[in-house]
């Protein structure tokens, strides 16, 4: 009897593991600018606090909406982080965690913007919050001068990269904010950064000249892929696009990089999402499938604030080989968890 009731059981686990879903939105206050990564059985989501480093943990994307934030860091004691703690990203690099964001100092934006600076906490080699992160200091290239912000590793055949946004640097990027690409040399320090993308595209500048939020990806066929956000975050302007490495061609150089003519994800009024970007990709929980988690408004009036809110869908490849990233899905459609998700946690065989 007992082992009846006990495969009955397991077989009843093992079909809620299979049909797990989850709806959008995921965080609804402070979840613009979102990352996240998945690591031995637990998602890691950050996106923008404002004034702190967050991380929330949970075993399921519907977890994640109930799961309380752990803040990994909020010393202010210099007044380059008085204010504008935004974007941080968990990389682990070389078996140890490391997480970026940026912050500025306080005052007009004009005082701000050209304040922005990326700093990099190191933590341990465990779970990611298994041991605390410490300050290791600012990340910055010796060439660049600007406001420095968006950070994001990329590892293209086996180099990492850290590419990051320009603001308020009008020397260095005089047709607006740009993405600038450096080698990281290692977790902490950067090589010389070169700029492989400005606004160009009437899309990229429909209200402010924007080139933003970078986050790599690579396609199952091994191309290289970087997704970028264009345009204001504030309003429904805000838009991914993408750009492709020429293959086996140096990242280092514009020249290297060719962008898509067409953005990638753009506002959905029918859907009611306004304004999709800032994106980050991670793989499902068995490696076998490519996610995305992005934030988005809920209506036309949205800004570039906390009311902007987190979503998770399923990246899928074009036959031209560019992701497609395409609809934002409605909020509160049930979408099929990340394959691989849960299955650790059976205890019951
Ligand atoms: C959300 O962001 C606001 C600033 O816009 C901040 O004051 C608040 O502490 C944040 N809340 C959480 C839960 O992080
Ligand atoms: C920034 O400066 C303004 C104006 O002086 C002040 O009201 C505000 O409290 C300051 N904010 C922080 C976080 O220091
Ligand atoms: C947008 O703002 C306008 C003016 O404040 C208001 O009339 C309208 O209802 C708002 N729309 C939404 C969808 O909140």
């Amino acid at each position: 009897m007992l082992s009846i009731t006990k495969s009955a059981l397991a077989a009843a686990w093992l079909w809620s593991s299979l049909t797990l879903a989850f709806t959008n939105p995921i965080k609804t206050l402070n979840g613009s600018d979102p990352q996240m990564v998945y690591d031995n059985g637990y998602y890691y989501l950050t996106s923008t606090s404002w004034t702190t480093v967050e991380i929330t943990k949970a075993r399921t994307i519907e977890g994640l909406k109930t799961a309380i934030p752990t803040v990994i860091y909020d010393d202010k004691s210099d007044p380059l982080r008085t204010r504008n703690w935004w974007a941080p990203e968990i990389w682990r690099l070389n078996g140890r965690w490391y997480v970026y964001f940026s912050t500025s100092i306080n005052g007009t934006w004009g005082e701000m913007l050209p304040s922005l600076t990326q700093w990099v906490l190191e933590g341990g080699t465990g779970a990611p919050l298994d041991e605390p992160f410490s300050l290791v200091g600012k990340i910055r290239p010796d060439n660049y001068h600007g406001g420095m912000l968006d950070g994001t590793v990329y590892n293209i055949d086996g180099q990492d990269y850290f590419i990051f946004s320009s603001v308020a640097s009008d020397d260095e990027s005089p047709n607006g904010a740009s993405l600038w690409i450096s080698k990281l040399l290692d977790p902490t320090t950067v090589g010389p950064a070169t700029m492989i993308a400005y606004p160009e595209f009437d899309w990229e500048h429909e209200a402010s000249a924007v080139l933003e939020g970078p986050a790599g990806i690579t396609s199952p066929s091994g191309e290289v892929w970087v997704v970028y956000s264009a345009d204001s975050c504030n309003g429904p302007q805000y838009k991914l696009g993408g750009m492709k490495l020429s293959p086996g061609a140096d990242p280092l150089l514009a020249s290297s990089w060719t962008k898509l003519q067409e953005p990638l994800l753009v506002t959905s009024v029918e859907n009611g999402l306004y304004g999709p970007g800032h994106n980050g990709f991670f793989k499902s929980p068995d490696g076998t499938q490519d996610w995305m988690v992005f934030h988005a408004n809920r209506n036309s009036n949205g800004s570039c604030d906390a009311k902007r809110q987190t979503f998770i869908q399923q990246v899928q490849w074009n036959e031209d080989g560019s992701p497609q990233l395409a609809p934002p899905l409605p909020a509160g459609t049930e979408i099929q968890a990340p394959s691989g998700e849960c299955k650790k946690r059976s205890t019951l065989a």
